[in-house]
Formats: C-alpha cells, structure tokens, sequence
C-alpha cells in the first residue's frame, strides 16, 4: 500500500461497492474492499483511518440476513454507512428497523441540516438517490437526524461525538449531486484523513517489492497487446530489467495492427525486440469445428499453456507476471470479497496449471483501471497503447459466433479495424466516453443486392457501449451519420459482408461480449 492513510469500504453486498472504493481514491485517499465477515482485530491490522459500510441487496430485517462484527462499532475509527450499511449501524446501536410502506428507488430530494459535518457548505434541497425499502423505526438515542425526505424521516443521521454518520442514499453515485462534497466532508472534515495516496510513492513501493519477491529469480511474462499487461510488464522491467521475459502469443485472433502496435511499444521502453510465438495454426487446428463459448475458451486455454509453457522452461522461470487489476482480485470467485459476486464472471485464458509451479508477480493487483492507466503515463508508455479498449483474452474467437475459421476472423477483424478508426474522434466530436467499440460476425446470412446481382452474404453486428468499469453497460446512442458511415464502409470495402447492424442491448441483461 502506498500510503499510511487509507479508508476501508466493507462490502455488504453492493453492486456499487467499487465505486466507493474508487470515488475515495479519486479524492486522494487509498481504499480497500473487504469482506463483511472481517472482524475488527483484523481490520485493525493495517489500522484504517476510517470504515465506510457500503449498501446491501437484503434486508436487515431477514433471518441470517448480512452482518458485521458489533466490535467494529467500537473502534473508536470514523463510520459512515450507506444504505444498507445505515441500517446495520442503527441496528448495532440498538435501533430498530421496518419494512417502509413507500419503497424508495431513484432521485428524491432531501432536505438538510448543513450543522453537520456530513453537509458541510451544502444548502437544502439536495438531489439524492436512494435505492431501499426498510426504514427506521427506532432511532437510537444518540443518534441526530440531519436530513430527510417526503417519504423518508431519517435520510442522514449522525453521531458525533462517535464519529459515526449514515445516509440512506447513495453519495457515490453520480445522480446524488454533491456526493462527492459529502463523502469528502466524512473523509477530510469527520476522519481527518491525510491525502497521501500518490501513484509516484505507488510505483515506488512496488518496484521495492518486486525487488524483494523476485531476487535473481525470473520472471515470464504473457503480453497479451492490453493495457493491464503491458503497464505490469513495464513496472516489473523497471525492477529486475534482463530477469523479466516478455512473451506474446500470436493465436491469430488479435485485432489490426495489434502485434504491429504492441511490438512498437515495447522496443520503444526495453530497446530490444519482443519474443513472438507464431501459434496460429496450433489454435486454428483446436478451434476448428468448436462451436460452444466455454469450449472456446478452454481450447484457447490450453493451446496458450502450451505455447507459453516451453518459453517459460526455456528461461528457467520461477515466477509469472500478470497485469491482474483490483476488481478481478474482488470479482474473482476465490476471493469471496463479500456477496456481491456474480454479475461478471471473470472468464479470462484460464490460469497456468499448477505443475509449473510458478510464483505470482501481480503488481497491479490493488489498483482500478484509470490508475493503471495512469502509471502507465508515469513509466512513459505511448497513449496509444494506453488509451486502447479492453479486449478479451479469446481475442476475436469470442467475436465470431459458430465455428471459429481464418477466413472468419479475417472478415472480422477488417469490419473491426473499420469500426475502431470512425470511432477515432467520436470523444472529442460527439462528447460521447466509449468504452469499447467492436464488430462482431454473425453466423447468419441474409440476401442483398450489390451492383445488379443478388448477393447472399455475411452479417456483422455494431456493439458500443458507454460504462464505468464493465459491469454494467448502456449502449451508445450514436449518431445516425456515423452509424451511416461505418455500415457503408464495412459493406463496401469488406467483400463477403452485405448486412450490417447495431446491438441496442444494455448490461444487463445482455453482456458486452456476443459469447
Ligand atoms: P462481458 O462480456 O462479460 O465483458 O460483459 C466484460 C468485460 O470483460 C471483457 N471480457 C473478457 N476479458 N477474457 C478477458 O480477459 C475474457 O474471456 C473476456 N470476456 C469478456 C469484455 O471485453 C469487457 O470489457
């Protein structure tokens, strides 16, 4: 951990638990999720300067419903709970909950008592957004209402002389206006939390840590082309230089001018040429007549294995890097980081088997997306590789419903090369924040007619979506005139597509993935 000050967000079961975690960091203070079995000696290990309890699906009023340790209550640390986290707080010190006869989902207004800390400079009414249906029904003594709705008596209570505060909605979401102020005001103005989390004292603090683990030791490394991996590989690089080995697969599933891009930005930081195993036509042959997502995977899976497999024994490796960022180390099943498991399974090239017994170099492993990218700026890596979009592990394989063949990777990849450089100035003219942008190949034909013949040919779906962090997704509303552009462009200059559509599925209930 880069700093000595840093917030730890119990997760109850909230599907916007990361967001927590990530708004405190954007505030200038480190965070970490834990589960909500942890009890208060093991919290008080790393000594946090304060707990925030996050929002919960249940009901605290349910039998076996989701419970902290009553210790934590005294601590004597700073406590804000959110939501459900509210709820638990006012059960441990004594209150009493019930069902609300009005369910509150969505935007309300609040009025507030800017006396407190919590609303500090804020003015009555606030925009929130609540999301629960119990209520309380006993206050505890001790604790003050400092805001309320219509329909909801106690929206923010406090307890001063405890440090401890509850809001009944959500200050991390962007649809609370000043969520932001009031979770800087527990953070700065309640905790007295010190902002020290910088990504500098980060990088140094792991490049010492790499240093320790790894001895002269080595280290092999998979570079997948994605951000995740190349930033991992560069910090690693910086710590044990010639004792790292990059390696990149090539399974022919990769996106234009991948290798090209990836093999530039890595001669450009370790001045010598990336090691590329050429193992496409081992992946095309194990592919070949697979038809079923998961099986794809695993084939993928173990074709990768392989390959990597005799580099890694080559160089006598003892130790594997990996680009595994925070939210797959809390999304991961193994992690039981809480109960908010399963929206996203996290169904990457399958881990290493275990007979290689190869120690984990995960560098990455505490930190969201937008900060890799920012140490990414930090150890000089080109924006272009950076600011790339997520691409799945599989490649274009989970791209190309049906059976996976050279001919129908190409035709995607030349509509997806297509679709990535329209995409190109869509943030700056459109003011849209695309998260990925992709084609995908459809195992349907359809008719058409090109010049004066009839053609029976291929059809690609469009999929865009705006999102956080993956694990919820809105389709982009692009505009029509780049929709136009991109569909006359595919079916003009990628012979074989005569059909192209847009997927206006959300996350969820679809995914972002076709497989
Ligand atoms: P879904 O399709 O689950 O995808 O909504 C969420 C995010 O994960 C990426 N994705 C994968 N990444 N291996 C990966 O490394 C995979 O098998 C895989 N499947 C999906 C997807 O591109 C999106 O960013």
């Amino acid at each position: 951990m880069s700093s000595n000050s840093y917030v730890a967000v119990i997760d109850c079961g909230s599907q916007t638990t990361k967001l927590i975690a990530r708004r405190v960091r954007e505030l200038g203070v480190f965070s970490r999720i834990f589960m909500p079995s942890i009890s208060a000696d093991e919290l008080m290990k790393d000594r946090p300067s304060a707990i925030i309890l996050s929002g919960g699906p249940e009901s605290v009023l349910d039998k076996n419903s989701l419970d902290v340790d009553d210790d934590i209550f005294k601590l004597g640390i700073p406590i804000l709970g959110i939501c459900y986290g509210m709820q638990l707080m006012i059960k441990h010190l004594g209150g009493e909950l019930e069902r609300s006869p009005h369910r509150e989902f969505g935007q309300r207004m609040i009025s507030i008592d800017n006396s407190s800390l919590l609303f500090d400079a804020l003015t009555s009414p606030l925009k929130v957004w609540m999301s629960h249906s119990d209520q309380t029904k006993i206050c505890p003594s001790e604790l003050r209402t400092v805001a309320s709705s219509d329909s909801c008596l106690q929206a923010a209570v406090e307890y001063p002389a405890k440090k401890m505060f509850g809001v009944q909605f959500h200050p991390e979401v962007s649809h609370t206006s000043c969520g932001t102020t009031i979770l800087a005001n527990f953070l700065f103005k309640v905790a007295k939390v010190d902002k020290s989390f910088d990504l500098k004292d980060f990088l140094a603090e792991q490049i010492q840590s790499i240093k320790s683990q790894v001895g002269s030791g080595r280290v092999i490394m998979g570079l997948s082309g994605g951000v995740d991996s190349m930033v991992a590989a560069f910090l690693i690089h910086q710590a044990i230089n010639d004792q790292l080995l990059c390696v990149y697969v090539n399974h022919g599933l990769h996106r234009a001018n991948e290798i090209e891009i990836t093999k530039k930005a890595f001669f450009q930081v370790f001045k010598k040429e990336l090691l590329v195993v050429n193992a496409q036509e081992q992946f095309f042959e194990a592919l070949a007549g697979v038809t079923d997502p998961e099986k794809k995977r695993r084939e993928i899976g173990r074709v990768f294995v392989e390959a990597f497999e005799s580099e890694a024994k080559n160089f006598k490796a003892q130790f594997l890097g990996q680009g595994t960022l925070y939210p797959d180390v809390i999304e991961s099943p193994k992690s039981k980081s809480g109960k908010s498991h399963g929206i996203k399974s996290h169904h990457n090239v399958g881990g290493l088997p275990e007979h290689m017994n190869l120690g984990l170099v995960e560098p990455l492993r505490e930190l969201f997306k937008d900060e890799v990218r920012a140490l990414g700026k930090l150890l000089g890596i080109s924006n272009e590789v950076l600011m790339r979009q997520p691409f799945p592990g599989p490649g274009l394989a989970v791209r190309v419903p049906g059976e996976v063949t050279r001919e129908r990777v190409e035709l995607v990849r030349r509509a997806d090369a297509i679709v990535c450089e329209e995409m190109k100035n869509i943030a700056e003219v459109y003011n849209k924040k695309i998260w990925q942008s992709f084609a995908i190949l459809l195992p349907v034909k359809s008719v058409g007619v090109m010049g004066d013949a009839r053609v029976y040919g291929e059809s690609i779906v469009i999929r865009c979506v705006e999102s956080e962090d993956a694990m919820t997704a809105d389709w982009s509303k692009l505009p029509y005139e780049v929709l136009e552009k991109i569909s006359s462009r595919i079916t003009n200059e990628v012979v074989g597509i005569s059909r192209v559509l847009y997927d206006i599925t959300q996350k969820p209930p679809g995914t972002i993935e076709w497989e």
